[in-house]
């Protein structure tokens, strides 16, 4: 029998055995073993490769086919290529208007409205005389002069890492701490208004002829809480902060002096060790108050060692670091012995104490060592910062004059022949003799590297030198590149470098790499830990100058404090300048314990923790916002549940590693939890209300299909707390009232109370829950009763009589009032009680169950027993 030969699948001819295409038609006839995937002619019964049976057939394209289908993926992947090109170019060109920092919160976010709640500081800013300059100028004139104007604003505004909001008119509003925080935003709003005050000064004396008066500028600036958000419909969106410190500051700066600078109490706190300013009477500001303390900027303080924004008359005492000193002692004798020099490394986190650590080795220096210390800074990049103050702290010339200075430094150098390269590099270039104005940038960069090599090489030659070089995060370029050439210095020579610097630092792992490669023995690394918990205390003790500490408030800042020494002296001294502490007859007394719970952390805190947590790339600070949201502790398998609702959030898994190598998250194989409780409350307040709403209502669903069925107990408390935070009354009540009994029946009788009085005050907006308001005054007297609140179970008991007609209640909630006036010892009225609850009984005496008859009769019984009238209890 001949086999069949298969048909071709469009023209019906039958194939020949040895053909791949339709000899009619063209079409493939090609088909894949199911068994080794390989391609085989259609006519074959068995795999050629494998030996597989070819039952089911099914067509293959054919080469052509497939070379058309490769042409058009690949065109439409060159389209695509074409539009994410497009995008990219887009991306980047709107980076250039946008904040930084925000446009990685737009494609991250998974709502319409971008936004926070932060912590920032806005500045306004208005310009005086414009109007008269209208009058008798061209108005392309008056044009020209605002915008040069206004410009040279907006510079100061950028170069302090702000963002410009707004122009009204002749204002502008800027921003400081908003879409991105870089922890110290109060000061940088200031010293940006102080530059501004000196711009405008400058202009002024280059256009006054033109002018004929002059421009003047009034500032207010103020810093607190604020939605930060875009704003806007479809189209025509705009980022900006709304709320009372934008009115605030709005309102600053109209109560300014023309000239002056006015700013609140917050910026005043952050800043005034740095800022010298005025204390003004306090003043009513419309729409704000009647007596608002208001502080003037006067300059700028002239630059101390800078521990956070203490002056060093408030130091605390010293406490632990023990072991850390030790080291840098060690570091310090073996480099004496040896006669060469050492390299060490002081890192951590803001606040830990690096610079404090700094200073107290230096304290403790042989005499006879030259110490020079210098702080990169924050605001300015200026080249050669750090090396500026170097030289001049180290060889107290601060305030000298260029001369004086000069005579000094030839007198250590030996040779003038260095002197205008370290006059350069001090006073800038303006000063560089004209016959070396030809030197190419480089060639000038490496003879001032060699003049401050040799003149630190001529001071060691005198005496042992440690340099300190603090705030490595910060520093400048050319500072960078200086002190990588200066620290081979202390392979041969008896100087000691100790560098500070927060983790992030970049330049930190190529000099720590330089440092091990130049010496073996001689490089010490501290990455400083937290305190220990005893330590925090002991810094506490000193920083709370009360009585008596009680352990709630103690417990409050040691939680939050993340045994950070800064932080631990901000919650204290935040704690001191409260309404929780007063001084009577010369001593400072707690007012209000109860109040703890409402405090939110200090400001300044939480500029540095959002710093640090805009530092995360967006993916991870929305992870962290879902956590939070779930609670301080979160099972992995939930978060993982409810981030699934967000394709935008990828590789999951990998940054919730990171978050843990980084500290601030912990993982015991199951939940995760903030290694910080300060972390987790600024993640959490920093959630737009209407955000934290959808996000609980997402949490709570998760959990419901998670548990399947009706949860009771511990997960009733969960559901609770989530959809009472999602203002979801129709899910919230039922589990309110279920974890309200099972807290009672685990006598944690005050939670019970806080469910139940939840519940109430959801319940309104549900008329179907509304018969269950009885219930749960009912379920309230009882717990009042239990912590002996007679008053309050009265009153309770009263209002679920009020809301029931079912004769069994009445009579049982009547009977409850009985017993309560009766242990009130008010028999008059415990009576009348009783009395009540019979009258309902005998009224609807069919309805009555035995159980209520029974405990109403109990009760009657005892009353006249307590009574000693033995007869009619008896018959009760
Ligand atoms: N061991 C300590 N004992 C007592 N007080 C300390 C200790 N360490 C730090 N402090 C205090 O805590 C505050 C913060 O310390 P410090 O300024 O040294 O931190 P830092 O790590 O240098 O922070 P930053 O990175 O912001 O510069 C200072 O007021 C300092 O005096
Ligand atoms: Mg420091």
């Amino acid at each position: 029998m001949t086999a069949e030969l298969p048909l071709c699948p469009v023209c019906k001819t039958p194939a020949k055995s040895h053909e791949l295409t339709c000899s009619v038609c063209g079409y493939s006839l090609l088909t894949v073993c199911r068994g080794c995937q390989s391609p085989v002619q259609m006519q074959f019964s068995y795999c050629p490769y494998c030996g597989r049976p070819l039952d089911a057939k099914e067509i293959l394209p054919t080469y052509r086919e497939l070379q058309e289908q490769v042409e058009k993926n690949r065109s439409q992947l060159f389209e695509y290529a074409n539009d994410l090109t497009k995008l990219y170019l887009k991306q980047r060109q709107l980076e250039q208007y946008l904040p930084t920092g925000l446009l990685d919160k737009v494609m991250l976010s998974d709502s319409q409205v971008v936004g926070e709640r932060r912590y920032v500081t806005v500045l306004f800013t208005d310009v005086v005389g414009f109007t008269q300059l209208s009058a008798h100028l061209d108005p392309e004139e008056v044009f020209m002069l605002m915008n040069n104007c206004f410009r040279l604003l907006v510079e100061q505004v950028y170069k302090f890492g702000g963002s410009v909001d707004k122009f009204i008119g002749d204002a502008m509003m800027a921003i400081f701490g908003a879409p991105v925080s870089y922890g110290n935003d109060a000061e940088r709003a200031v010293r940006a208004a102080i530059a501004m005050q000196e711009a405008i000064a400058d202009f002024n004396q280059q256009m006054l002829p033109k002018l004929g008066k002059p421009f003047q500028l009034r500032i207010g600036i103020s810093t607190g809480d604020a939605i930060a958000g875009t704003v806007g419909v479809e189209g025509q969106w705009s980022y900006t902060v709304m709320g009372n410190t934008v009115n605030m500051a709005s309102r600053l700066q109209s109560a300014a002096r023309v000239g002056g600078i006015l700013v609140n109490q917050e910026v005043y706190q952050q800043t005034r060790n740095l800022i010298e300013y005025r204390i003004l009477p306090p003043i009513s500001l419309k729409g704000i108050g009647d007596s608002v303390p208001v502080f003037e900027v006067m300059g700028e303080l002239s630059h101390s060692v800078g521990f956070r924004q203490l002056p060093s008359t408030q130091l605390s005492r010293f406490v632990g670091r023990g072991a850390e000193l030790a080291k840098l002692q060690a570091l310090a004798s073996a480099a004496r012995q040896h006669k060469r020099g050492g390299i060490a490394f002081v890192t951590g986190e803001a606040g830990l104490g690096k610079t404090r650590l700094m200073w107290e080795w230096q304290c403790r220096l042989p005499e006879g060592t030259q110490v020079w210390f210098g702080q990169c800074q924050s605001l300015t990049h200026a080249s050669y910062e750090v090396w500026r103050q170097i030289i001049f702290n180290g060889l107290s010339l601060e305030k000298e004059p260029q001369q004086t200075v000069a005579s000094v430094l030839l007198e250590y150098l030996g040779d003038e022949k260095w002197l205008p390269f370290l006059e350069t590099l001090l006073f800038g270039q303006n000063v560089l003799p004209e016959r070396f104005r030809d030197l190419e940038p480089e060639q000038l960069k490496d003879q001032i590297f060699v003049a401050v090599l040799r003149l630190l090489t001529q001071i060691a030659r005198r005496h042992p030198l440690v340099i300190f070089v603090d705030n490595l995060q910060w520093i400048d370029q050319l500072s960078g590149e200086l002190l990588q050439s200066a620290l081979p210095l202390a392979v041969s020579w008896p100087v000691l470098f100790c560098i500070g610097s927060r983790p992030e630092a970049e330049i930190l792992p190529s000099l720590l790499h330089q440092a091990e490669k130049l010496l073996d023995s001689g490089v010490v690394e501290i990455a400083l830990p937290p305190l220990s918990p005893a330590e925090s205390e002991a810094l506490l003790q000193e920083r709370l100058p009360l009585q008596n500490i009680p352990e709630r408030l103690k417990a409050y800042i040691l939680e939050r404090g993340q045994n950070n020494p800064y932080f631990l002296e901000e919650l204290a001294s935040f704690i001191m300048h409260s309404d929780f502490v007063e001084k009577r007859d010369g001593r400072w007394h707690i007012t209000d314990l109860e109040g703890l719970s409402r405090l939110s952390l200090p400001g300044t805190l939480r500029g540095l923790i959002r710093a640090r947590l805009d530092r995360l790339p967006g993916v991870k600070q929305r992870i962290l916002s879902y956590g939070a949201v779930i609670g301080p502790v979160f099972p992995a398998s939930l978060l993982m549940a409810v981030l699934r609702h967000l394709p935008q959030l990828t590789d999951i898994a990998t940054h919730l590693t990171e978050l843990v190598q980084e500290g601030i998250l912990a993982f015991d194989g199951a939940n995760y939890r903030f290694v910080h409780n300060s972390v987790y409350e600024t993640v959490y307040q920093s959630l737009l209300l209407e955000h934290r709403r959808q996000m609980h209502q997402r949490v709570g669903e998760e959990i419901e299909k998670q548990l399947g069925g009706a949860p009771d107990g511990q997960y009733a408390e969960q559901l609770a707390y989530h959809f009472t935070a999602a203002e979801n009354p129709l899910k919230a009540v039922p589990y309110l009232l279920e974890a309200g009994r099972w807290a009672s029946q685990r006598f944690a009788t005050r939670a019970a109370l806080d469910y139940y009085q939840t519940a109430l005050r959801m319940l309104p907006q549900t008329p179907q829950f509304a018969s269950r308001e009885a219930d749960i005054h009912g379920a309230m007297g009882d717990l009042h009763q239990l912590l002996g609140d007679y008053d309050r179970a009265l009153e309770a008991y009263r209002q679920a009589l009020e809301q029931v007609d079912d004769a069994n209640r009445r009579a049982d909630y009547s009977r409850l009032i009985g017993q309560i006036w009766q242990w009130k010892g008010d028999t008059d009225r415990a009576w009348q009680w009783f009395e009540k609850a019979l009258g309902e009984m005998a009224h609807h005496h069919t309805e009555i169950t035995p159980l209520v008859r029974g405990r109403v009769y109990a009760d009657v019984g005892l009353f006249h027993m307590h009574r000693g009238d033995y007869v009619h209890a008896e018959r009760w």
